[in-house]
């Protein structure tokens, strides 16, 4: 299988610039993800892949052929759209092997193909059945089947669990994850749920405004968010974000604002050096904020409650934090079912800083 290089690649509709200078390396067998906000390019960004748009400016590579003069089907690619259309007279395998008796396969490999892919999807006790016989979680798995029996070097997905309801969504995204272990394909997958790109992207590529804000596992861009924007794009629920003043005094480094005071890790004094006393964005993750205060008193964030939300294994508790709002997780064992002021720190480590003025991480 091929890698995937995307060189400079733009998109303009008339006046309105959609991607500007998208840059783009994918690995062999690599499961990359494209998520952002909806309108961010995704779509565009696909089909543009795929050869259903031409591109304003820039290069898309396959392997080491230039594929973005060639038409669709001379690019080995196959895709599945958000509103796949299954054809209803076919039963499933006739579905799966349409493009391969078009194509004019010979029978056994045709029966193979579709044999081995509908094992992978789980809907080899469906074969028989006709689209309208299948629920929507079935047909979905059918349409994606019918790209999967192709040869294509690239499968390229657009959302293609945006119409399942919430329950079959979830059920359907840890199929994908098992299946894509065993499928091993260049595979691009646009979505706009974080959780989806978290849970199936070997590597995520975040988008916002036509532009990458931040590529790389899902477990880089949890921890080490690159700007303001992937902070508060990845993670559920969003990241907090309070304006605060980074202030170093008797050796200690700490960031302060209305409400809080928190201890920063001594190593990072060096790299903060510069920014003594000025302003500083503060992200902290729902997850990390512990109830209680230190025992030297060394970090405080004082909160007012305003409202328990009970999910389960945890709360999600909503508060007010020196006039801004703040979202804590705790355990639902602890003591917070109720309204009022509570105290509570944060793991130095965990804390993320952000230039206000770039909102580069810091
Ligand atoms: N044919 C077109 N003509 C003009 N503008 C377009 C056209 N197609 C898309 N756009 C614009 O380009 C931008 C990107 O659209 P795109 O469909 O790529 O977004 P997306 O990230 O896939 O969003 P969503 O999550 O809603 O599917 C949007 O602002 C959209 O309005
Ligand atoms: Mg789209």
């Amino acid at each position: 299988m091929p890698s995937i290089q995307i060189k400079g690649l733009q998109k303009r509709f008339g006046a309105l610039s959609v991607i500007d200078g998208l840059d783009l390396d994918m690995a062999d067998k690599e499961f990359t993800v494209l998520v952002g906000p909806s309108g961010c390019g995704k779509s565009t960004t696909l089909r543009m892949v795929a050869g259903l748009e031409d591109a304003s400016g820039g290069e898309i590579w396959i392997g080491n052929r230039e594929v973005s003069r060639l038409d669709p089907k001379d690019r080995d690619i196959a895709m599945v759209f958000q509103d796949y259309a299954l054809y209803p007279h076919m039963d499933v395998a006739r579905n799966m092997s349409f493009a391969l008796r078009l194509a004019r396969y010979p029978k056994a490999e045709i029966d193979a193909r579709v044999t081995r892919v509908a094992e992978l999807l789980s809907i080899s006790h469906l074969l028989s059945r006709k689209p309208r016989e299948l629920s929507g979680g079935q047909r979905q798995r059918v349409a994606m089947g019918r790209a999967l029996v192709k040869d294509a070097s690239v499968f390229l997905f657009d959302e293609p669990l945006s119409n399942l309801d919430a329950k079959l969504r979830s059920q359907m995204r840890a199929e994908l994850a098992l299946m894509r272990k065993r499928v091993e394909k260049n595979m691009i997958y646009v979505t706009h749920d974080q959780i989806e790109a978290m849970t199936l992207g070997d590597r995520i590529v975040v988008m916002h405004g036509g532009k990458i804000q931040q590529q790389g596992s899902p477990s880089d861009l949890y921890r080490r968010p690159a700007n303001l924007f992937v902070a508060g794009f990845i993670g559920s629920p969003p990241m907090n974000v309070l304006r605060g003043e980074l202030s170093e005094a008797g050796g200690r480094l700490c960031v302060r604002g209305s409400g809080f005071d928190l201890a920063l890790p001594d190593q990072r004094g060096a790299a903060l050096a510069g920014r003594r006393d000025r302003a500083v964005i503060v992200g902290l993750r729902p997850s990390s904020i512990r109830s209680g205060a230190t025992q030297d008193g060394a970090s405080s964030l004082s909160v007012n409650i305003r409202l328990a939300e009970y999910v389960g294994a945890h709360s999600v508790l909503i508060a007010d934090c020196g006039g801004e709002a703040v979202t804590i997780e705790v355990n639902s064992e602890s003591p917070f079912a109720s309204e009022g002021a509570a105290q509570f720190w944060v793991e130095p480590e965990s804390i993320h800083l952000f230039d206000p003025v770039t909102e580069a991480a810091i």
